[in-house]
């Protein structure tokens, strides 16, 4: 596709909506408190912290000069700058498969939940909340809304990325926050909760030095930030020329923080009051939350609101990686939008089924999850440094960080040194001080 043809998001905000939309997902809002709780609450906060600004920042910086710089897919990017290099972006196209492979599935329940919510049945159910969510991940339930969530994104990533993908993000995006926060507040007034802050917010410092805390929390950084999978290559090629880039991946990194953050002032407290364990697992969210309606006045209406919004947000995330197939598929093999996106909706369909029946007795749901976020991203994101500071020429990162020398002079610098010197090294010692145990 010529330059000019080629669409492209809005303003500086749109840009950052956009971008955060991706970014702020599952990852935020259910993967990370489950993770956090598994792993010494505010030690992994501490390490997550410090994983998004020393790795994330710098890996998201260097995928989105290559993307902004060809315009185009993943794998078309990687290899317009070298053919050598194009395995970097089918990297990311594995990336966005295993992910689809599980990540609607998890979408679906919300989708349930949110459902149930406006029914009202949870809260009319005498069953406990946890035996109510087990009995869900036993029927046939979950691969049906996971089947509708892809579907939904279908619709939206098939209308583009003007009026698709830029517009729901908008929305979705702003509304997240305000409901966030009125629920850490009306959980700061459940009895017990401050054990939960306790949990959350006082850390043990022998936990967070710990390799396997390390390792799972640059994981969250990536998958979290959406990075090391060509996704923010895609979505930097609908980006203008004049578009800050350092900016916008410090925004979109702060906003992903808050809201993990937020989430995490939400969840913990809630499962302390509620006598439950901060390391229950997957299903944490699903469990802990509605504890938290049922004590409330309009109890459902509270709880559809919240699903909604986690449906939202996962939305805006599943439309990300949806996008790198599609544009993926369509740029690649020539085909239309359409084309490319009917092609990813029915490989996402054939995948998620895949996993939820655990054919051939392999639990895809974990291998996929810890594959993507412990390996292909992390190391994904390694690549992409070392390929934009040492084997792009010396000007290419400063050219597209300072936008031809008119912006973050200083600071381009600075992130040049880290993305030459740091990131790509910190990535590698983890790993394999990981691997050798
Ligand atoms: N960052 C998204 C989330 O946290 C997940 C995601 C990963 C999206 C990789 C796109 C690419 O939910």
């Amino acid at each position: 596709m010529s330059e000019n043809k080629r669409a492209s998001f809005g303003g500086k905000l749109s840009v950052i909506l956009v971008a955060a939309g991706s970014a702020i997902g599952l990852g935020a809002l259910w993967r990370f408190p489950y993770i956090a709780g598994k792993h010494g609450g505010a030690a992994f906060l501490l390490v997550f912290l410090m994983s998004v600004f020393v790795v994330g920042i710098p890996a998201m910086l260097a995928e989105f000069a290559v993307g902004r710089k060809t315009r185009q897919n993943a794998v078309g990017a990687f290899r317009s700058l070298s053919k050598k290099w194009s395995w970097l972006g089918y990297n990311g196209v594995v990336g966005a498969l295993l992910i689809s492979g599980y990540y609607y599935l998890i979408a679906g329940w919300s989708l349930e939940y949110f459902v149930k919510s406006i029914t009202g049945s949870i809260y009319s159910s005498s069953l406990p909340f946890k035996q109510q969510f087990e009995l869900f991940q036993d029927s046939w339930r979950p691969l049906l809304y996971g089947v509708l969530f892809i579907l939904m994104t279908h619709v939206i990533v098939s209308r583009g990325v003007e009026k698709g993908i830029e517009k729901a993000s908008k929305i979705m995006m702003p509304a997240l926050f305000v409901i966030l926060l009125v629920m850490a507040v009306r959980v700061a007034f459940m009895p017990g909760a401050a054990d939960g802050y306790r949990f959350f917010l006082s850390c043990d410092f022998g936990e967070a030095f710990k390799i396997d805390t390390i390792m799972m929390a640059v994981g969250q950084a990536f998958f979290s930030l959406s990075v090391g999978m060509g996704c923010m290559v895609t979505y930097a090629s609908y980006f203008k020329k004049d578009n800050n880039l350092a900016s916008t991946a410090f925004n979109v990194s702060v906003l992903t923080l808050l809201v993990s953050i937020l989430a995490g002032l939400v969840i913990f407290p809630a499962v302390f009051s509620a006598g439950l364990e901060p390391a229950e697992g997957p299903s944490l969210v699903f469990v802990t939350l509605p504890e938290i309606f049922n004590g409330m006045p309009l109890a459902a209406m509270w709880s559809a609101v919240f699903f909604l919004l986690v449906v939202l947000a996962s939305l805006t995330s599943t439309i990300s990686f949806h996008e790198v197939l599609t544009a993926y598929f369509a740029e690649e093999f020539k085909l239309s939008r359409t084309a490319g996106a009917a092609i990813t909706t029915a490989i996402s369909i054939l995948l998620s089924t895949l996993t939820f029946f655990s054919l051939f007795g392999i639990d895809f749901f974990d291998l996929f999850d810890k594959i993507t976020a412990n390996y292909l991203m992390p190391l994904g994101g390694m690549f992409a440094c070392i390929f934009a500071v040492w084997y792009m020429k010396r000007g290419f990162m400063k050219n597209e960080l300072t936008n031809g020398g008119t912006v973050n002079r200083f600071l381009s610098g600075v992130f040049i040194f880290m993305l030459r010197y740091i990131t790509p090294l910190l990535i590698f010692y983890i790993f394999i001080k990981n691997i050798a145990g």
